[in-house]
């Protein structure tokens, strides 16, 4: 019989002899129970110099390199924040001509901020990211944040519009969505790339308020809130300072007060000095104008730094712990099957561009109730404009789409009616970039085609090219290009029911407005756009969109160009202005708009009503809400449609100098014909906040304000006086 201690001793023995053949344990950064921090620390402790520094810089357009020793897989950036760019060359600006790249297209961004739909901006991004997952891509280059300081900036289409507070509201949503596919936002561009005049070096001078009021909430929003994992330091100076070296705006502001924890990334080429880059913030370079990434500022120079003792390797260990905590943070370690798996060109995805130009078009124009069309009384239709039948997926630069379709205006409204109406098409105009001169009598054939249509729409517009909305050039004017406006004159004088459609990234001037009956903003609508516009158009949907950008009737009255304050001299652009960009100006200074912030029209009517304050008991603190704004909006119209309930703040007798009014708080509501809802939309100390800075705090400050609740900055329906018993301050 066995002897008890003999079988402990055998069973001892088998065990032991188990472990000494089994596996050894994987290293710790491998086991994804661990914390992120203790699997970062062991990852770090177990780089050589050599392979730390191979992840600060790219090692092809837009890719990091892989150090198969640890593990470490390569990591994949793409822009942009439209969707999913086309593969690119690894290492030039060429396409690489892939056949199984093809991405959804959404509306460009400014577009998706004149929805004022927090959750359609939420959908929006899980689009891009689940499209990213599919691609194999770790970053997406967006969303693109810049605040709209002159209605000519060339990237104006890809950013959220001129007011900060709508554009924090939309990128903390947009960022929201898209990491949570698993992937790595990086918002863009930090800070103060307002232009793409010299924008590889112009000094942008303002004062500190102007900072921290206008052109940083986007990117606090983004970081403190939906917690983004990439941020990309602009190619622009600071005063002073390039971005991507910019100890005050990198080290200071986003990762000591803001306690950014995520990785910051130069624009492409942004880098320009080895040590000042290392040692002031920037985690990441890329796109540097080297033919060999060893060349990079970050890659031998730095090297070299460390090894003479110019660079501390803790620069280099901060910079490596950055790059590291985001590919933990997105599983880059994990399993496959950690995470959404990722989809591309699903109904799905599609169904949300739709929806997205469905509620960004803007009804500037409508009299005479001349929309929406009836197709069952329509016999005749004239389609006029090059723009109808373009497609603008591949234009405007790097946010370049190479989309599975695209339906243009002209396609989209043959889709809809072409089977009962007769639709004509004349092409009317020809863009600038076209190699050909515009054939003569292209007006006098598409005037005639309008005496004979009973309605006639004219799609006018930019080309998403050249001076005409692209990355890498600002437009000259707020015209038409050339021919078009001459057109629309001579069309609508043929025929009066005309509706003209803008496709355009911002801002047009409308010389002809008085005599065109109806006005559609349609931006550049995305891949879905014709069908939106159809049934905008014919009436299946109800337009909702407000605009995101003032519209001035002429240039001249923008606050930049007001002050002459445009695009700078000697390299050196001081905003002058201050916070007075958009509605902020032409409200405290009494201008009129063409068109006003916050301004879209609907096929119904809404009532505003029973405007009520009830301010919160005891002391709030800086999150929740010091007063609750409550109205009641009853659709007095016979269809049902979706209103931007918004609420302005004034402060009646402020210590500092403010603006007339500022936006605080927006709420969609869809009522049904004849239906009443109630509104509420709570105010944080925020809203009542301005930034001080001597004391470098935010001061709600104790005094009056009056609240102003309306359609649009300029259409005010109801008012109230609101008091705070006291003043209250808050750290950045
Ligand atoms: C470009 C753009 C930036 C883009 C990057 C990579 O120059 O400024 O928005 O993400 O380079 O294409």
């Amino acid at each position: 019989m066995i002897t008890r201690v003999a079988l402990a001793a055998v069973l001892a023995l088998s065990a032991l002899m188990a472990t000494a053949r089994a596996e050894p344990a994987p290293p710790l950064y491998l086991d994804p129970a661990q914390p992120v921090e203790a699997r970062v620390d062991d990852l770090l402790g177990r780089m050589t110099l050599e392979e730390k520094i191979s992840l600060v810089h790219g090692d092809s357009k837009f890719t990091t390199a892989a150090i198969p020793r640890l593990g470490i897989p390569r990591f994949w950036m793409s822009d942009g924040p439209h969707g999913v760019r086309q593969e690119m060359n690894a290492n030039d600006w060429g396409a690489a001509g892939h056949t199984d790249d093809y991405s959804t297209w959404l509306p460009n961004l400014l577009g998706l901020a004149a929805t004022f739909d927090t959750d359609l901006a939420n959908s929006y991004g899980q689009t891009i990211g689940a499209e990213a997952r599919a691609r194999g891509k770790q970053m997406m280059l967006g969303p693109a944040i810049n605040i709209q300081r002159t209605p000519l900036g060339g990237r104006n289409f890809e950013y959220l519009g001129e007011d900060p507070f709508l554009t924090s509201r939309m990128a903390v949503n947009y960022i929201e969505g898209e990491q949570s596919q698993g992937i790595a936002s990086c918002v863009k561009h930090y800070a103060c790339n307002n232009q793409e005049t010299e924008r590889n070096s112009v000094d942008v001078e303002l004062d500190e308020r102007t900072l921290r009021e206008i052109y940083l909430p986007g990117f606090k929003a983004a970081v403190k809130e939906a917690h983004v994992l990439g941020v990309m330091a602009a190619y622009n100076k600071v005063r002073g300072q390039y971005c991507a070296q910019n100890a005050y705006l990198l080290k200071t502001i986003l990762k000591d007060e803001w306690g950014f924890k995520g990785l910051v990334v130069s624009d492409w080429g942004a880098v320009h000095d080895t040590i000042q880059t290392a040692e002031n913030g920037l985690d990441l370079e890329m796109g540097t104008g080297q033919k060999l990434y060893e060349n990079y500022y970050l890659a031998n120079p730095l090297l070299h730094a460390i090894q003479s003792g110019q660079v501390p390797v803790s620069a280099l260990d901060e910079m490596v712990r950055r790059n590291l905590r985001v590919r933990f943070l997105i599983h880059v370690f994990d399993a496959p099957t950690t995470g959404p798996a990722g989809s591309i060109n699903t109904k799905e995805h599609h169904l949300i561009a739709r929806r997205v130009a469905d509620e960004a078009m803007v009804l500037l124009k409508n009299d005479g109730a001349t929309l929406p069309l009836d197709p069952d009384k329509i016999s005749s239709i004239a389609v006029i404009g090059e723009n109808a039948s373009s497609h603008f997926a591949l234009r405007g630069g790097s946010a370049q789409i190479k989309a599975l379709y695209e339906v243009p205006p002209l396609e989209g409204i043959l889709r809809r009616v072409g089977a009962a109406v007769n639709v004509s098409y004349s092409i009317g105009y020809m863009q600038p970039d076209r190699d050909t001169d515009p054939l003569p009598g292209l007006i006098d054939r598409a005037v005639e085609a309008a005496k004979q249509a009973q309605v006639v729409v004219i799609v006018a517009g930019l080309n998403h090219g050249d001076n005409y909305d692209e990355e890498g050039s600002d437009r000259e004017d707020l015209r038409l290009p050339p021919g078009q406006d001459e057109l629309i004159e001579r069309v609508v004088a043929a025929n009066p029911r005309t509706i003209v459609v803008l496709m355009s990234g911002g801002a047009i001037e409308m010389p002809w407005l008085d005599h065109v009956p109806a006005v559609i903003q349609a931006w550049y609508p995305g891949m879905e756009g014709g069908n939106a516009l159809a049934g905008i158009l014919f009436g299946d949907v109800n337009p909702s969109g407000k605009l995101s950008c003032t519209f001035p009737k002429k240039l001249a009255d923008s606050p930049a160009h007001a002050l002459d304050a445009f695009p700078g001299e000697d390299g050196v652009e001081h905003y002058a202005e201050g916070l007075l960009v958009g509605y902020r100006w032409f409200d405290t200074k009494n201008v009129e708009p063409l068109f006003p912030f916050g301004y879209g029209l609907s096929y119904t009517k809404f009532d505003y009503a029973d405007l009520k304050l009830t301010a919160a008991s005891g002391d709030a603190d800086a999150t929740s809400p010091v007063v609750t704004v409550q109205c009641q909006v009853t659709n007095s119209g016979a269809r049902q449609g979706a209103e931007v309930v918004q609420v302005y703040v004034h402060a009646d007798k402020p210590a500092l100098p403010r603006p007339d009014q500022e936006l605080k708080g927006f709420a969609r509501v869809d009522p049904k014909a004849g239906e009443t809802r109630t509104v509420s939309i709570p105010l944080g100390r925020g809203a009542f906040s301005y930034y001080d800075p001597a004391k470098h705090e935010w001061v709600a400050e104790q005094g009056t304000y009056t609240i102003r609740v309306g359609g649009s900055s300029r259409d005010i329906r109801l008012q109230s006086p609101f008091t705070l018993a006291t003043t209250t301050v808050d750290p950045e």
